[in-house]
């Protein structure tokens, strides 16, 4: 059985649906990636309010627990943190518009920059403030997503270095595939990095920290370390693929939970949902579960996915609503009204894990734990008690 139910929560949270988020588990991740780098610094990647678990709440842990810098992709997510009063250095990995950059220099952020306009307007900014910029270089060695082409880094970096009032504290790259076995095109981004890096020393141009690394070549890349990796899944206790090394363990630290709100016994002929997806050929016993596809749960789901209950697995039958779902019972006579489920995450001996669900719906764990909503409440967890509710729609309360 888990732990919690509703009734937990009081009035914080009134629908009997949750997301646990197991701030101990965020704690001890950090540490194995920390001393498993050793001197290499650690940026952690608190993007998409923390995957879905919450930036601020997880950034607490993971900052006690040795995060040298963060990364967020859009000014919104560097500025909730800073509202927050989180002093980390946080790096924006996302573009920013030209009417944006004084808000780089007023929240004290890092911002990448590819192009010699941005840099400009970023050095024009910091001088008119009596400050100084700090950017890291964004290169791109082959996602062709942001980034200077290598063959034009070294000329667009040169320009850059000239400009008053702007720091390049950073350079770096992105791999697309550093979690699959195949490692040949990893190898060339780094290779493509370390003849610039190379050139612009030969050119006596210093860039402190180079960082390449996400995740999968966190564990598979030691090459590709340099000064700093930047790692965002693992933090959460999840692995970024089956293809890459396990050298320390990972906790998982997010659980999804529901409460079974209706059980019912239709009987041979009914049907259940929309689309009658689900006709029962006998006598059946089946629970509803109070969340749908507009919590992101992925409809996908539909007649293919298990939860848990009571340790077991349980078959998902019919098609998802936007609100609700079924399992058929019939085989689970113990199963009660009021019952927790578990929709990922660990229950007795049985766990559902976020590659299980993007097993099932074509899609990667990163989306998985990603996509639950704002209708979700995230309730933290340290040593065994709840330390927070974050409500979207109700508010947030410090316990
Ligand atoms: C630029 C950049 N660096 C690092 C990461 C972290 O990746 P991961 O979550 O695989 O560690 C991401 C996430 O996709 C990213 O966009």
């Amino acid at each position: 059985m888990t732990n919690f139910s509703q009734k937990d929560f009081g009035e914080q949270i009134l629908r009997p649906a949750w997301i646990e988020i197991n701030l101990n588990a965020v704690a001890e991740n950090v540490r194995h990636i920390k001393k498993y780098l050793g001197k290499t610094r650690l940026l952690a990647v608190v993007k998409a309010d923390g995957y879905g678990l919450g930036a601020v709440e997880t950034v607490e842990v993971i900052s006690e627990n040795g995060a040298d810098c963060l990364g967020v992709v859009m000014l919104d997510e560097a500025v909730e943190l800073r509202r927050a009063g989180i002093k980390t250095p946080v790096l924006n990995m996302g573009t920013i518009l030209p009417s944006q950059a004084q808000y780089v220099i007023e929240y004290d952020l890092e911002q990448i920059v590819f192009r010699p306009e941005m840099a400009r307007l970023l050095s024009q900014q910091a001088k008119n403030k009596n400050r100084s910029a700090k950017i890291h270089i964004k290169i791109d060695t082959g996602m062709s997503r942001y980034g200077v082409h290598y063959s034009e880094a070294i000329d667009t970096i040169i320009k850059i270095a000239s400009m008053p009032n702007l720091k390049i504290v950073g350079a770096m790259t992105h791999f697309p595939r550093s979690d699959a076995l195949d490692k040949s095109f990893a190898l060339l981004q780094i290779v493509r990095m370390k003849k610039i890096r190379k050139e612009l020393e030969s050119r006596g141009i210093q860039i402190p920290v180079w960082h390449l690394a996400n995740s999968g070549a966190t564990l598979d890349l030691p090459d590709s370390f340099f000064d700093m990796v930047r790692v965002g899944l693992m933090n959460y206790g999840y692995f970024p693929s089956e293809e890459v090394r396990r050298p320390f363990p990972l906790k998982p630290a997010m659980s999804v939970r529901a409460q079974i709100v209706n059980i019912k016994h239709i009987k041979r002929g009914d049907t259940v949902g929309y689309g009658r997806r689900f006709i029962a050929e006998k006598d059946e016993i089946i629970a509803i579960l109070p969340m749908g596809y507009a919590d992101g749960y992925s409809r996908k789901l539909s007649r293919i996915g298990e939860v848990l209950i009571r340790g077991r697995r349980v078959p998902i039958i019919g098609g998802l609503c936007m609100d609700a779902f079924f399992l058929k019972i019939t085989d689970f006579p113990d199963i009660q009204e009021g019952d927790t489920a578990t929709l990922m995450g660990i229950d007795g001996g049985e766990e559902i894990s976020p590659h299980d669900i993007a097993g099932l719906t074509g899609s990667v764990s990163y989306e998985v734990i990603s996509n639950f909503g704002k209708r979700m409440p995230r309730v933290y967890i340290r040593d065994n008690k709840i330390i927070k509710i974050k409500n979207y729609q109700l508010g947030s309360l410090e316990i």
